[in-house]
């Protein structure tokens, strides 16, 4: 395992996009919803340095990853979303890869009529995207390799590393927690 951001850059990271979102609405009233499960350590750090009227909410997006690192087909389960009709909405999710899963997510939130949406992750995997949008935010891109910490898992383990470190072939082969 190979660290690729530590502590201090995704501190420095967060600070930077939460001044710019904190520019952005100003003093209206914003509603974060972050993609469970990898989005939960960057939304409790977000929120904090958040100086807005907040609320947060969750839904929880399933790609049945499994042993594999290529993603499979998406399930959304949104029965802990907040209302969010005629709110500001920001969503929040871990990392932009193929792009499916903030496609999906922003086409079905669409439909329950947010006054605005925007999107906003900690990192973008550069190359890899399959999908015509972009995330509105992105606090760092990274080069195409399999990430985890600071929320990402592998097989649901080292999600609460608190740097973001590269796994290499050996360490995929060997599976978590080996
Ligand atoms: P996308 O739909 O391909 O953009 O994938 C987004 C989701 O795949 C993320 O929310 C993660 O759960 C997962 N994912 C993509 N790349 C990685 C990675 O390098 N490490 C861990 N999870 C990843
Ligand atoms: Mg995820």
């Amino acid at each position: 395992m190979k660290q690729l951001l530590s502590e201090d850059e995704i501190r420095g990271g967060i600070h930077r996009l939460a001044a710019q979102l904190t520019e952005r609405y100003r003093d209206r009233p914003l509603t974060v919803i972050g993609v469970l499960t990898g989005s939960m350590v960057l939304v409790a750090d977000l929120i904090r340095q958040l100086d807005l009227p907040l609320r947060v909410g969750v839904i929880q997006v399933r790609s049945y990853r499994g042993a594999a690192t290529t993603p499979g087909p998406l399930e959304i389960n949104d029965s802990m979303l907040p209302d969010i009709r005629g709110r500001d909405v920001l969503l929040v999710d871990d990392i932009f890869d193929t792009g499916h899963t903030l496609a999906r997510l922003i086409e079905q939130m669409h439909e329950l009529g947010p006054s605005s949406l925007r999107s906003a992750v900690l990192l973008r995997k550069l190359g890899r995207q399959q999908v015509s949008i972009e995330p509105d935010y992105v606090a760092f891109n990274i080069p195409d390799v399999f990430v985890v910490g600071y929320g990402l898992d592998y097989q649901d383990a080292y999600r609460h590393l608190p740097y973001v470190a590269a796994l290499d072939d050996d360490d995929l082969a060997a599976g978590p927690l080996a």
